[in-house]
């Protein structure tokens, strides 16, 4: 493994489990579906942040830091994990989240506040709008920050993915497996870009069918552009020669109309479906919305048939808790 890959700081349980999905394959018998099970990566629950805080606390500790400020919404899975990793590797944490203070705290912010995060509540801003003035507020208390981006999507958090295609590639190779396309849940950038540059690193090959939930950009420029700029910086730190262009970046956007949070009723089904058919459950703004586009894809063939089709699953559990009264 490549030194900087190395360095990274224990969180979670690895490798996740990569699991046939038995009685939906059967449901759909032109493909033969698998999970990856990354909703089991621990840190309060799990989810897909873990493998990018291994990084984005290993590089706090470098700078020798000692609170570490992010951002997201209030149902932020990101903020909830960093609270947990903060909680873990001993830092202060402050989450800089959406809207105002609610009366009840429920799901994803209920777990970041009993893992001991400094909760700032910041209107209509939630996606790291206000960090820099949070930072500033800290630093003339003397406190030295580290600053994670929304949704921890940095070149360094997105190493988190580059390891986990190893991680992947490892378990096909046991397995005697070959996969032939992934769908996951795509939003802030970082997960798509590790597993862009983590593909040629470890020459894995399958297609990506990265679902976009998010329509609202994110940056000052297109999410295409800046899942390209994370890659070209990745190439160089890991040392890839390929050339990548902007028509290498694919984003599904057709499943993310209603907007950032609304869960649907095509989210509830996915949720329901994979539930009732295989005891796994997903949450109603990431993965829900992306099994949900991956089950309508295969339902259309869309994609070639008789392929081995794999979901990585993001995690997202506690956002559940706080959608409750939309499931009846
Ligand atoms: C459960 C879940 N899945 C997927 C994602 C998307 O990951 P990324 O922001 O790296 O695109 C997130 C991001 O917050 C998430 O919480």
């Amino acid at each position: 493994m490549k030194a900087i890959l190395r360095n990274k700081f224990d969180l979670g349980f690895f490798p996740t489990p990569l699991q046939h999905l038995k009685q939906l394959s059967k449901r759909y018998p032109d493909y033969n579906l698998y999970i990856k099970r990354d909703d089991q990566t621990g840190l309060a629950s799990g989810g897909n942040k873990t493998r990018k805080l291994e990084y984005l606390i290993q590089e706090a500790i470098d700078e020798n830091c000692d609170t570490i400020i992010t951002a997201g919404a209030q149902q932020s899975n990101h903020c909830r994990q960093t609270a947990a990793a903060c909680a873990v590797a001993g830092f202060e944490c402050h989450l800089i989240l959406g809207g105002v203070n609610p009366k009840v705290f429920d799901g994803n912010l209920l777990l970041s506040y009993l893992l001991g995060a400094k909760i700032h509540f910041s209107g209509e801003n939630r996606k790291g709008e206000d960090i820099e003035k949070v930072k500033s507020e800290l630093e003339s208390k003397g406190k030295k920050c580290f600053t994670i981006p929304y949704g921890g999507s940095n070149i360094t958090g997105a190493l988190g993915f580059v390891n986990a295609v190893r991680e992947l590639k490892e378990q096909l190779t046991m397995q005697k497996l070959n996969i032939d396309y992934i769908f996951f849940a795509s939003s802030s950038g970082g997960t798509q870009a590790g597993l862009i540059l983590g593909m040629e690193l470890y020459e894995l090959e399958t297609e990506l069918m990265p679902i976009n939930i998010d329509k609202i950009e994110t940056y000052d420029i297109p999410i295409e552009k800046y899942i390209l700029n994370l890659v070209k910086s990745g190439k160089e730190i890991l040392n890839i020669k390929r050339d990548y262009r902007l028509v290498d970046i694919k984003l599904i956007k057709d499943y993310d109309n209603a907007g950032y949070g609304i869960m649907t009723e095509n989210e509830k089904s996915a949720i329901l479906e994979l539930a009732r058919t295989e005891g796994i459950i997903l949450d109603p703004v990431y993965t829900g919305r992306a099994f949900n586009g991956m089950l309508d894809i295969i339902n259309n063939n869309k994609i070639q048939s008789n392929t081995n089709v794999l979901f990585w699953h993001t995690g997202g559990l506690p956002a559940n808790f706080h959608y409750a009264d939309k499931f009846f």
